[in-house]
């Protein structure tokens, strides 16, 4: 199950009215690589709140080829004339059949459990997939790519290293079982980058950190999709780790107010970090956190996983330094971890009751 809920729509609506320069969209045509997935539906719906506003609207191609994503995620959108919806595989050579004027590449498989469960398709939709995208703008020049990575390309940093900077090159591991998605989003850059010096392609990239909120499928085995799936099935907060790594979560509002602040203002060819530098949390800090907004009479339980590369290569800690990004514009990431894990709660208690 997954549907658009009142929080959704009324973030999206947020930041509709919040991002400046989105005007840049008006009468364009935006192609939305992987639509159905967390991060690219919530933008959908986003640009369809900032089109109801306007005379001359964005047209939008939503693809996904449905590997991970939730089709019925977008469901509510199918019927309107300003957006396309079109299944298939990016990795591909890919021909939209219109002219666009801006992509922005959502596709992927973002969570450990799909990646590992689909490695190849994984570095297929990375590097193939971005690639394609790249090859698109070289021979029908965009105004604007923005390539999603990850801040998974610095792996496991030091401590000194923290808060990351974008100009720390990583310590990741190219055998462990996080590679396919780690190495392949390294590359991936590498790629934009080369298509920018050699033919002149405006791709920007964002590196986002930890993002969370409504819409994320609860089954997705990212931490805070697993707590939030126990309290609403009433079930213990199982951690299965001893709860001390650290994360800067960032909420999804905040999120994608930074991809467009990137896509619109960033410089082309270059990488900005994406999250939230106002909170550094502990895992356990997130479960207790949960317990506290639910009101939850359950306790945190900590499990060994069955899985035993369930925590290699996993980063003990996380926390982005965003001064370039917020050097573009005014971003200023504003939900913390209690607001939004209060706002997500409420929204999965709209889909799926409370029990
Ligand atoms: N959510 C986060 O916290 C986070 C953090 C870092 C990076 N990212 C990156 O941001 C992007 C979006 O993340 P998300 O959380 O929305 O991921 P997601 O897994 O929820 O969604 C990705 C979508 O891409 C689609 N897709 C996969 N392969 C495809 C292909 N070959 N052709 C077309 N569509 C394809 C999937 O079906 C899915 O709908 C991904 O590239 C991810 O790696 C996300």
């Amino acid at each position: 199950m997954a549907k658009i809920t009142s929080i959704i729509e009324e973030d999206a609506g947020w930041v509709a009215a919040r991002v400046k320069g989105m005007a840049d969209f008006s009468g364009k045509t935006i192609l939305l690589t992987g639509a159905a997935g967390f991060l690219g539906s919530f933008l959908l719906d986003v640009l369809a709140a900032w089109n109801q506003s306007r005379s001359a609207s964005a047209r939008i191609l939503a693809v996904d080829n449905d590997l991970v994503g939730l089709p019925e995620r977008v469901s509510h959108l199918r019927k309107r004339s300003d957006i396309v919806f079109c299944t298939r595989d990016i990795g591909t050579p890919f021909e939209p059949g219109e002219p666009v004027n801006y992509i922005i590449h959502c596709a992927g498989v973002a969570s450990p459990t799909f990646y590992r469960k689909y490695p190849l398709e994984t570095i297929d939709v990375n590097v193939g997939g971005t690639r394609n995208l790249l090859e698109l703008c070289r021979l029908h020049p965009v105004e604007g790519m923005l390539h999603l990575s990850t801040s998974e390309i610095y792996g496991d940093p030091s401590a000194e290293a923290i808060p990351t900077r974008e100009d720390y090159r990583g310590f990741v591991s190219c055998t462990g079982p996080r590679a396919c998605y780690d190495e392949s989003k390294r590359l991936a850059e590498t790629l934009c980058v080369i298509y920018h010096q050699k033919y002149g392609v405006p791709v920007k990239i964002g590196r986002p950190f930890n993002v969370y909120g409504p819409g994320q499928r609860l089954d997705d085995r990212r931490i805070i999709p697993d707590l939030l799936r126990a309290v609403i099935h009433n079930e213990p907060l199982v951690l299965l780790s001893d709860g001390r790594a650290t994360r800067s979560f960032c909420y999804l509002r905040d999120a994608v107010w930074a991809m467009l602040e990137i896509l619109l203002n960033g410089g082309a060819g270059e990488a900005y970090n994406l999250g939230n530098d106002r909170e550094e949390v502990t895992v356990l800090e997130v479960a207790q956190t949960l317990r506290d907004v639910s009101d939850y009479p359950l306790p945190v339980e900590h499990h060994k996983s069955g899985d035993p590369d369930y925590l290699v290569d996993n980063p003990q800690r996380r926390c982005p330094d965003i001064r370039k990004l917020k050097a573009l514009g005014d971003f200023e990431p504003e939900v913390l971890l209690r607001e939004g894990l209060t706002r997500t709660l409420r929204s999965y208690r709209e889909e799926y009751g409370r029990k």
